[in-house]
């Protein structure tokens, strides 16, 4: 017999619905739970002697995480859609059909179709725990709410309001829910259930209804021209964030505009055809599959052993520069004391002028009160000398990028470290085997890859050694978890992944500009294609000096295929640095940037490929480079590809990853594309990889279809 999700009891005439899906640590609504609870409304709507409803969950850090997802990935057409829709919205409408008071009790993740649910009922209450999540994100999955949330949240609290929820994808902390209107009640976690239930009595008692939310403003949600105004405000808004990419949140906008304040059976009707058209699209499914990909990069083991996590009293921190002064700054932001070490007194000071800088913004944003601030300020110290650095149980390496001056930062760490400390590398691109093997225990040390900007960017690359144990790599895996990143496990090669891949992106943008195209068109077919920022102003960014250091690095070690287009020499010689020295492909003033005449006269010629041409060298070259990766088992698997360029690059996510939008195109149309580029262009380096020849060959994709 199959096990049910939802229990009920009574008490005092008020019974208690508990979800809990069988063999599951999360609840979510699918279609079997949603029919079960159908059967149990229905027998609820018969008893007369039922005062009111309480809707609780037994799991611990969920109330209902949303709709079952994989049940959306799984939708193949629109009829199939609108039927999920429908179905869960019928059971909704039992609920808010029902005469007695109903009252959700949340306490954890209440997403999705599971804060649907709560609006179906009349009344909401939380737990004013931290673990309290409440929103409806359902656009960052390329759909909008299916279950009623476009209908009953605007009625709730206001459209205004409403839509600074649902088209944004936003999640709320308890607080905020109350604040919002989201929710009615707060009650602290231990008394959650105890005082729900006095509080449904004296609804029951004393016929307590819920007062209207206040409007934020009569005149915007009230009159046609209020309203207007607030839906041309949120559309500009959505366009500034999506750039016309993701169409979610427009149809959610469009929605909410065309029903609020109409009849609710429209309003309903309309956002499950809203819903269908959108869960069939690519974007949406691209989406939802880079979700679940997520989720399981979050708690994949990865390592053969299970450790007891990095008990941390201190961190260590070499180099106060951009990298060194940014992980400190993290770190100090998760409670951890964290000491840097650097050679010059003025990078000291400068790391602690980044970090203070960081925290100020997050305390004008309000994420962060002046006590915490001065509390994490605290937790950073500094220091010119490597033996303060002596009690930490992890020190991060980050000085410049010289493998002479990296192994005799490492020879030092030797002496003044035992067998307990893990020694970590945040180089871009040097070996640390090398590092590894100039230490005195070569099994403590090993590459953790941060990204710039660090407290932003959130992944990292993990890299051990083959000298490296698997407890540091486990240890070093959930200390940079507990940092809150995403990890990937990368092999020890030249630039690991991420920066292997990006570098020949560059490079060819280099290489088209040579040929004869403005930075401007360049840049612009990548942000047109979803980058979110073109290839040559990323190399400003960088540092047009590093990008070249790095590109030498794998140059060395990957040969002519990965050779730095001349024009990249050229320009730093002409002391063109990029945004650092406010001139690179592009002038730099203030927040404007106009393209740098002095670099159109390294051109050797006059001629830029179409359009397409050019996206397809940008993108084509880094395929083939991942598909080279792949064989070399640098990462395991085509996801982990996916996964570090969206969270390490920004590629664009409602593509789906680096491979899957290699997929999408069919490897035979991309080797016919590369070989032409390397007939035209006589060169290599657009040579197809053996892997992506023989996809091409078999018509096979690097996901199972
Ligand atoms: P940076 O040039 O901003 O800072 C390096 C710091 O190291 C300087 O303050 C310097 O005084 C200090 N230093 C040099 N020798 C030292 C020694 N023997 N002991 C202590 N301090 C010493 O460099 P950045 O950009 O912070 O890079 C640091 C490392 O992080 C490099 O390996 C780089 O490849 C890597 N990285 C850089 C990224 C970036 O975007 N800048 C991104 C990811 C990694």
């Amino acid at each position: 017999m199959m096990t049910k999700a939802w229990r009920m009891k009574e008490e005092g005439g008020i019974a208690i619905l508990e979800f809990d899906q069988p063999d599951a640590d999360v609840n979510v609504l699918n279609s079997q739970n949603l029919l079960e609870l159908k059967h149990l409304l229905a027998e609820i709507g018969s008893r007369h002697d039922l005062k009111a409803i309480v809707i609780t969950s037994a799991k611990d850090r969920i109330f209902i995480a949303g709709a079952d997802i994989r049940e959306i990935e799984k939708i193949s057409s629109t009829t199939d859609a609108l039927e999920k829709a429908e179905q869960g919205k019928v059971v909704l409408k039992m609920i808010e059909d029902l005469e007695i008071p109903t009252l959700a009790v949340i306490n954890g993740a209440c997403l999705g179709g599971g804060y649907e649910l709560t609006l179906a009922c009349k009344w909401r209450v939380a737990s004013s725990s931290e673990k309290v999540k409440i929103g409806l994100p359902e656009v960052n999955l390329g759909v909008i709410p299916g279950f009623g949330g476009t209908q009953r949240l605007p009625r709730l609290i206001g459209p205004m309001k409403a839509l600074s929820v649902i088209l944004a994808g936003r999640v709320v902390s308890a607080q905020e829910a109350l604040k919002l209107g989201m929710v009615d009640r707060l009650f602290p976690e231990k008394v959650l259930l105890k005082n729900s239930i006095q509080f449904t009595k004296e609804i029951v008692n004393r016929q307590l209804t819920r007062s209207k939310g206040r409007s934020s403003s009569w005149f915007l949600e009230k009159t046609p021209l209020g309203r207007f105004l607030v839906y041309r405000q949120a559309k500009k808004g959505i366009l500034r964030l999506t750039k016309g990419f993701y169409p979610a949140p427009m149809k959610a906008l469009e929605v909410i505009q065309k029903t609020y304040g109409r009849e609710a059976v429209c309003g309903f009707r309309l956002e499950s055809e809203a819903f269908a058209e959108l869960a069939v699209t690519d974007i949406s499914k691209n989406l939802i599959k880079l979700f679940l990909a997520n989720e399981q990069y979050k708690k994949f083991p990865r390592t053969k052993t299970h450790v007891p996590p990095l008990e941390i009293k201190q961190c260590g921190v070499i180099g106060a520069g951009v990298m060194g002064g940014g992980i400190a700054q993290l770190v100090s932001d998760k409670g951890i004391p964290v000491r840097i070490k650097d050679i010059q007194p003025q990078a000291l000071g400068s790391a602690l002028k980044e970090a203070r800088t960081i925290y100020d913004s997050a305390l004008k944003k309000k994420k962060l009160k002046r006590q915490e601030l001065d509390f994490k300020m605290g937790l950073i110290s500094v220091g010119l000398t490597t033996q303060t650095l002596r009690r930490s149980q992890i020190i991060i390496e980050a000085v410049v990028e010289d493998m002479k001056v990296k192994e005799k930062v490492f020879g030092e760490l030797s002496q003044i470290t035992d067998r307990s400390t893990i020694l970590a590398s945040n180089t871009s691109s040097l070996s640390i085997t090398r590092m590894a093997e100039v230490s005195r225990y070569p099994e403590r040390v090993i590459g953790l890859h941060f990204f710039n900007p660090v407290h932003k960017m959130p992944l990292v690359e993990i890299i051990p050694t083959p000298h490296t144990s698997e407890e540091v790599l486990a240890k070093t895996i959930q200390f940079a978890r507990s940092l809150g990143k995403t990890v990937i496990v990368v092999k020890d090669v030249r630039g690991f992944l991420v920066n292997r891949l990006l570098m020949p992106y560059m490079n060819e943008a280099a290489y088209l500009m040579e040929e004869g195209c403005s930075p401007a068109t360049v840049d612009q077919v990548a942000t047109d294609f979803g980058m979110p920022m073109g290839p040559l102003e990323l190399l400003d960014f960088i540092g047009i000096d590093i990008a070249a250091k790095v590109a030498k690095i794998l140059h060395e070690a990957y040969g002519e295929r990965m050779k730095c287009a001349s024009l990249m020499k050229t320009v730093q010689e002409k002391g063109l640095l990029g945004k650092k020295s406010k001139r690179g492909f592009y002038i730099y003033k203030g927040k404007k940037k106009k393209p740098n005449p002095d670099i159109m006269t390294v051109q050797k010629s006059g001629v830029c490929p179409s359009r397409n041409d050019i996206l397809k060298r940008l993108i084509y070259i880094m395929i083939n480079e991942a598909t080279r990766c792949l064989e070399e088992k640098v990462v395991e698997e085509s996801s982990a590809i996916d996964i570090a360029m969206i969270m390490g690059t920004g590629f664009p996510p409602f593509r789906g990853g680096l491979l899957r939008y290699a997929d999408f195109v069919g490897a035979k149309n991309i080797v016919d594309d590369l070989k032409r580029f390397r007939d035209q262009q006589q060169t290599d380096r657009f040579s197809p990889a053996p892997y992506l020849l023989r996809l091409s060959e078999k018509h096979q994709t690097f996901y199972p279809i």
